[in-house]
């Protein structure tokens, strides 16, 4: 056993590890200033799992920005972010907190699937193999476990008949349905959307809105940005609002799309 395991094991088992039955993010004071800009202001939040919560906000609020931060696509420069019980980009070495090395960072990155407005699927590979593809270039599977995986999951989304095609030859609510499949196929504990219908006519948008409400009910922890107020209203469990990179409210929807809400949120849904 090495000396650094001894010493950690004498002071705080584990340090930058913390069993959280409860939540499956939290956020403790995370800013991010660029220059003298503040982008993120101190946001808390605590996320439970199994829950889905809804990002809502005016343009430039820092709805991406803060999805970013979550998987550390953008470091913040000030607070934690604790995802699945680890302090994400952060290790322990002789008592004391270090960044995290590319590996250990790629694991923390692994705990979150992303799905974004524009799904970017791999245009010269099949849709098995666009989901296929990270489980095993990361090395959590084999070619084999992850081409079941793939099919389990292609399935799921309703595109079983679709295993052999190129991306081109798929609509865009499929292509973004195809996008959450080959996120989930990395297994993580929590799911993030950013903006993930805005680039869809409203009846691809619907499917796309479908497919991410049955998730919420199978039990997956997800935090949403969107635009779309109905799956704010009637999917999510809290609804975040946003301005100017802080948390200018947060309330179950029925609080939030009620006139208990803050006047500037109630302005901001009426536009
Ligand atoms: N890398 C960056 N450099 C400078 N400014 C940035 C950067 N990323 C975001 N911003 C600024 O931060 C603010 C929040 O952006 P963003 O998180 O994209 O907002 P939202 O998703 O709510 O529209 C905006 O004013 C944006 O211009
Ligand atoms: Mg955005």
């Amino acid at each position: 056993m090495s000396s650094v395991h001894a010493i950690a094991h004498s002071y705080t088992p584990r340090w930058p590890e913390k069993p959280d039955a409860v939540h499956a993010v939290e956020l403790r004071g995370v800013g991010l200033s660029i220059g003298d800009q503040g982008i993120l202001n101190n946001i808390d939040l605590a996320i439970r799992k199994a829950t889905t919560t809804a990002i809502i906000g005016p343009s430039g609020s820092g709805k991406t920005t803060l999805l970013r931060c979550i998987n550390y696509l953008a470091r913040p420069t000030a607070g934690e972010v604790w995802v699945g019980g680890q302090l994400v980009g952060h290790r322990e070495r002789n008592n004391r907190l270090v960044p995290a090395g590319e590996r250990l960072l790629r694991h923390h990155r692994r705990q979150t699937g992303m799905v974004f407005q524009k799904f970017n699927l791999f245009r010269n590979m099949s849709i098995l193999e666009n989901v296929a593809f990270a489980p095993v270039s990361s090395g959590i599977c084999t070619r084999e476990e992850a081409n079941d995986r793939a099919r389990r999951l292609v399935a799921r989304v309703g595109l079983a008949h679709k295993l052999d095609s190129l991306p081109e030859q798929l609509s865009g609510g499929q292509q973004q349905r195809i996008a959450i499949a080959r996120a989930l196929a990395m297994e993580p504990k929590v799911m993030l959307f950013d903006e993930a219908t805005s680039a869809l006519d409203p009846e691809l948008s619907r499917e796309v809105l479908h497919l991410m409400q049955e998730l919420a009910e199978e039990g997956m922890t997800m935090i949403v940005v969107t635009h779309e107020m109905s799956f704010a209203r009637n999917v999510a469990h809290e609804v975040v609002f946003m301005e100017n990179g802080s948390i200018y409210a947060k309330a179950p929807p029925a609080e939030l799309f009620s006139d208990l809400a803050p006047e500037r949120v109630q302005t901001f849904l009426a536009a």
